[in-house]
Formats: structure tokens, C-alpha cells, sequence
């Protein structure tokens, strides 16, 4: 098992009307609040007047109309902008976690003089942010549990992840019964990039018993409770596993002591996204096959057998390649068949007309090539599964 350094301070606070605490975690940060949040669902589910009042006693100022694949510009420039023009203690963002996203790169840039694009490229490493408060309302990035974010900058087709320790929420609320108007695409989708987070952490060298379980188990939840909350999406029950499953995605809890994953799916998708703005866990749904497929070999039988037996419940006795085989198979259906999502990017409005550019664009970026991630991708192979995809 390798080594490991991990510290992750943000308070989590989850249950049905968890946000009547959201003054007193509030209280401490300031009394200047900018209020972040997308294009209107936080006012169509009654949380963006709950918000107002219970923040009655401080000043609020307001940044609206975050878009999914949240923008560099216009929404992060603007809210760094806000926070500097009005000495902004603390940014309480509510919505997914594209809001969220958003909302920790205007963090960093608000303590950072020059051009905020420097801290999410990494050009410079932040040295503050302002603190972050949040009500997620999405089950899926588990942005609510992390220190990451990531930003889309249309002009270079650029969609870029990062991290960056100063950007643990100080606090997040995770009230379940928010998710219930997450609509059936949305839902679906969100369960897919939670699948895809816990993947991406499965197929490493070495692995360990702990965080193979955990993973497995995370699965396993969400392939449960996916199905239930699209026929029935006001089960709270349903609704808490996902949320709960979700938010360990992505900070670091299911790599523990594992080697290094690399997230190559993610490395693909982003790229997707960031070229025709497609839902991001619409578009791992589709990649997450065919990259296992891509990359199923002799030295990485093992993990597939693992996740097969695991997951699928396939009987272990059978022949290795074919517990491979019918993982793929069964990982593929699930998200066409029960979930019912898109399975070829043509689906999802993308031809093969840029193929080429796109892996070219992410062997440039994305460093899949890198020898110590568990299967290293070259940009003939991102290109293989890029048009297996079509
Ligand atoms: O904009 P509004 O009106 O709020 O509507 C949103 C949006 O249209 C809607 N929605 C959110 N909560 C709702 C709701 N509709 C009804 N009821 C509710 N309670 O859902 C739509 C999608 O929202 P979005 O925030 O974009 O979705 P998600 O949470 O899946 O976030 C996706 C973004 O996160 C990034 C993705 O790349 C993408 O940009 N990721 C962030 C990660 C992280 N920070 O760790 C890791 C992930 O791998 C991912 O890359
Ligand atoms: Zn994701």
C-alpha cells in the first residue's frame, strides 16, 4: 500500500432541513455574502426565498445564471469581480456543481491579483480564497466534498480541472429532499459521473482491499438507487443513498493508499464537453465501455474480474475473460437499459468530423500518456476510443 498525507476539513451537514443551520455556519465567515446560483431552478424549488430569510441580517449580493460547464467568462470573471468591488467575506453557492465549480474559482481569483485563469491553469498556485458555504443541490460531482473545480473557457475549447487545497467548502449542506426536482436526464446523469468517480479509482496499481470494497460498495448503491429514483424521484430514501454515495467521488477518500488513476474518462469527457457543451455524466456514460473495453488485457484482467464479481454479482468461476466480457457488456446496459441514457455520441449531437482535433487536444492536455497511471492512453488510443463511441 502506498503512503499517504490526507486532510479533509469541510463540515458536512446532511438531512432534511439541514439549512436552518446555515446562519450559524454563515455567521463566523462575515456579513458579506454573494449568493451564486444557475439559471433559475433554486427559485422553482422555493430554496432561493428560504435563503433570503434566513440570511435576513446580512448583506447579500447576488450572482446569477451559472450555466452547466460552468463559463470562465462570463460567470467567474464577473463573480471576482463582485467580491472585489464589495469586499465579500464569503461566497455561499447553491445549485450543482457547476455552481459550486464556479464558485471556487471566484474564491481563489478573488484573493488573486492577477488574471484568475493563472490559478485554474495552474500557472500560479493560490496562496488564499475567500471561504465557501454551499447547498448542493445535484447528486453527482461531489464538488461539495472536494477541493476541486472545473472551468470551461469557450474560446481555446478548453474545460479544465483543478485542484487546489485552499478550496475545501468550510461547510456544506446536503438536504436529500432538494435533489427530488433533479429531472430524469439530469438524475440519470448524475448517477453515471459518481459511477465514473469510483471507476476511474478501481482500475489502479496497486490497489487495496479497503478502498476496493469502498468503491464497490459505492457502486453497488448507486446502481440500486439510480433506478429507484428515476420511477420514483420524491424517494427520500433513494434520493439520500445517491447523495451520500456521490459525495466521495472525487476527494481523494477512494484512492487512499491505491496508485495513482490518472482519470482518463474524465480526461475524455472534459474534452467532449468542453468542444459541444454535453452533460458531462451523459457523456462518461458513453466513453465508460469503451475505454474498458480499450484498455482490457492481460494485465488488467484482474481488476475487471474484481469489478465483475463485485458488482454484477457474475459467478466467479467462470473463465476470467469472460467475467471481462460480461462486465463490460452489463456496465454498458445499465446505464442504456435501466437508466436510460444516450449510448453514442451521435445521441448526444457529436459526429466524427473532429475526432482527430479532440484527441489531439486531449493527448496535448491531459496527460494520459503518463507511465504511472494504470493504463496509459497514447492519442492513437484515445482516437480508438473516441470512434468506438460514434
Ligand atoms: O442552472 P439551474 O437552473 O440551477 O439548473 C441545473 C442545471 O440545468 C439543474 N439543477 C440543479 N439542481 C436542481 C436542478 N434542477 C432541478 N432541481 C434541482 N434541485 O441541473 C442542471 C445541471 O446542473 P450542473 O450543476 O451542471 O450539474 P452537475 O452537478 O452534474 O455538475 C456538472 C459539472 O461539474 C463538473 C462537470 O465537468 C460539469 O462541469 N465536475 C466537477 C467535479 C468536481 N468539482 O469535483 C468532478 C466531476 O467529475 C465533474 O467534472
Ligand atoms: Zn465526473
Amino acid at each position: 500500500m502506498n503512503s499517504f498525507d490526507y486532510h479533509s476539513p469541510t463540515r458536512l451537514v446532511f438531512g432534511k432541513d439541514v439549512v436552518e443551520k446555515l446562519p450559524d455556519a454563515i455567521a463566523p465567515l462575515g456579513k458579506k455574502v454573494l449568493l451564486a446560483y444557475g439559471g433559475g431552478s433554486i427559485k422553482r424549488i422555493g430554496l432561493y426565498d428560504k435563503v433570503k430569510t434566513l440570511l435576513h441580517g446580512f448583506e447579500i449580493h447576488e450572482l446569477s445564471g451559472i450555466e452547466p460547464n460552468p463559463k470562465y467568462n462570463p460567470s467567474v470573471l464577473d463573480g471576482v469581480r463582485i467580491c472585489k468591488e464589495q469586499h465579500i467575506d464569503v461566497i455561499l453557492a447553491v445549485g450543482g456543481g457547476s455552481v459550486l465549480d464556479c464558485c471556487k474559482a471566484i474564491a481563489a481569483g478573488a484573493k488573486y491579483d492577477g488574471d484568475p485563469w493563472d490559478l485554474i491553469s495552474y500557472k500560479v498556485m493560490a496562496q488564499d480564497a475567500l471561504p465557501i458555504v454551499d447547498i448542493i443541490t445535484l447528486a453527482a460531482t461531489g464538488s461539495e466534498y472536494d477541493c476541486g473545480g472545473v472551468i470551461s473557457r469557450t474560446e481555446t475549447n478548453d474545460k479544465i480541472g483543478y485542484l487546489d487545497p485552499h478550496l475545501w467548502p468550510v461547510c456544506s449542506f446536503l438536504d436529500p429532499a432538494y435533489t427530488m426536482t433533479v429531472n430524469a436526464k439530469h438524475t440519470a446523469a448524475g448517477v453515471a459521473d459518481a459511477i465514473n468517480h469510483a471507476t476511474e479509482q478501481f482500475f489502479v496499481s496497486p490497489s487495496n482491499s479497503v478502498a476496493d470494497g469502498f468503491i464497490l460498495t459505492i457502486i453497488k448503491t448507486l446502481m440500486k438507487f439510480g433506478p429507484v429514483a428515476l420511477q420514483n424521484p420524491n424517494d427520500y430514501e433513494a434520493r439520500s443513498e445517491i447523495m451520500l454515495a456521490c459525495t466521495f467521488g472525487c476527494n481523494g477518500l477512494l484512492n487512499l493508499g491505491s496508485g495513482m488513476s490518472g482519470w482518463p474518462m474524465h480526461g475524455i469527457e472534459h474534452a467532449l464537453s468542453a468542444y459541444y457543451d454535453i452533460t458531462h455524466g451523459e457523456g462518461l456514460a458513453i466513453i465508460m465501455p469503451r475505454w474498458m473495453r480499450h484498455i482490457l488485457n492481460e494485465r488488467t484482467l484482474e481488476r475487471f474480474v474484481k469489478y465483475g464479481v463485485g458488482v454484477f454479482n457474475i459467478p466467479a468461476d467462470l473463465p476470467a475473460h469472460d467475467i471481462a466480457e460480461q462486465t463490460i457488456t452489463c456496465v454498458h446496459n445499465f446505464f442504456k437499459d435501466t437508466m436510460h441514457m444516450p449510448m453514442t455520441l451521435g445521441e448526444v449531437g457529436i459526429d466524427g468530423n473532429r475526432l482527430h482535433e479532440i484527441a489531439h487536444h486531449i493527448a496535448t492536455n491531459e496527460g494520459l500518456d503518463n507511465p504511472h497511471i494504470f493504463a496509459p492512453l497514447s492519442e492513437e488510443d484515445i482516437y480508438a476510443i473516441l470512434e468506438a463511441s460514434l
